[in-house]
């Protein structure tokens, strides 16, 4: 019987199980039998899998996670992790491999076909939603709901405290989570990855707002941010196996600096990974499930080296080498439609 494996590898986010549940549906149903690859890259550099059969997927749809673990495991940072992939991967025998993840995991998916490996299939993932030649992935859905729900409780209290409350949501490269649960939340500022924070700008519009009588800010900025002057905050400056630093504080810094010049009391909140967290969105998992279903497809078709998308409401298929090319940054018109509501 033909064969399938399926790993998702990066940080989590909540739509994988959908995924994996659609995969294997959808190959089970065409006749593949389905391996899932444990923690990403380094199931397939450590040969640790597990068969997935109907039993393995019944429930998942509605869990956040993914029943498979993952990990920001990079092959090709040590030669001999590298040789052990491939001659797992050889072992395997597999008809293809869907690998589900970001910038990262399909970054390696894309060299691995430049070096022989090329019968991959990739599917987007992450509450970042900074991937290219996709309109969203999965995962981002979630986030922004659960961030705006946080903005609208942080609201009531910043309202009767009378105080600045700055919130920090994640976001590494681009501004997509700050901006839209910001428009849903009603912040009164947002600062994102994408363009530096001007402190005096930022101040000088609180400032305004309180003059036309209001006591309370909701100010929303994603940790990629940075002051023109200054560079990422970080909360340690170990790098991962893909060279990112860990980013978080930059909520802390301008709450001070906001307190510090507009005499408001100010508060910070972030939310961190309560963001990737917790049940998917009906989108999510509806995103999640046509893009497991038309991977199989691709399979089916012998399509290698795409990646599954969503264009405008239609699921299509993009070469993978395009999507990790570049990260799809904030969209500065919506950006402006944001600035509207500022002050
Ligand atoms: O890549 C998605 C992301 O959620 C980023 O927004 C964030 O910087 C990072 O993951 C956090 O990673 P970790 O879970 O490894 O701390």
């Amino acid at each position: 019987m033909a064969k399938i494996a399926i790993l998702t590898g990066g940080g989590d986010c909540p739509g994988l199980n959908p995924v994996i549940r659609a995969v294997v549906r959808k190959a089970i149903n065409e006749g593949y039998e389905v391996v899932g690859i444990k923690n990403g890259w380094k199931g397939l550099i450590e040969n640790d899998f597990m068969p997935l059969d109907l039993a393995s997927i019944s429930g998942i749809l509605p869990k956040g996670g993914t029943i498979l673990g993952t990990s920001r495991t990079n092959p090709y940072k040590k030669e001999s992790d590298l040789e052990n992939l491939k001659e797992n991967y050889k072992k395997l025998n597999l008809e293809a491999l869907i690998a589900v993840g970001g910038e990262d995991t399909l970054g390696v998916a894309s060299r691995l076909i430049k070096d022989g490996i090329t019968n991959i299939v990739g599917i987007p993932k992450t509450i970042d939603n900074d991937l290219s030649c996709t309109d969203y992935t999965f995962g981002f859905d979630t986030a922004i709901n659960i961030a705006t729900e946080c903005i609208d409780r942080l609201h009531t209290t910043a309202e009767s405290h009378h105080r600045v409350i700055v919130v920090e949501v994640m976001g590494r490269h681009a501004g997509w989570i700050a901006v839209e649960a910001g428009i849903a939340g009603g912040a009164d500022f947002i600062l994102i990855p994408e363009l530096p924070i001007d402190i005096d700008e930022v101040c000088n519009s609180i400032i305004n707002r309180h003059k036309r009588g209001k006591t309370f800010s909701i100010i929303v900025v994603a940790e990629g941010a940075q002051f023109k002057e200054g560079s990422l905050i970080t909360q340690e400056e170990k790098l991962d196996e893909f060279g990112h630093v860990r980013l978080g504080g930059i909520g802390e810094r301008l709450a001070q600096e906001i307190e510090k010049r507009t005499g408001y009391e100010t508060r910070v909140s972030v939310l961190g990974h309560i963001q990737r967290g917790g049940t998917p969105t009906a989108f999510d998992r509806i995103l999640g499930t046509r893009f497991g279903v038309r991977a199989v497809e691709l399979v089916l078709e012998k399509k290698f080296g795409r990646m599954v998308a969503l264009s405008g409401n239609k699921i299509i298929d993009v070469p993978l080498e395009n999507a990790v090319a570049a990260l799809k940054t904030i969209d500065m018109e919506l950006y402006a439609v944001a600035k509207v509501f500022f002050g």
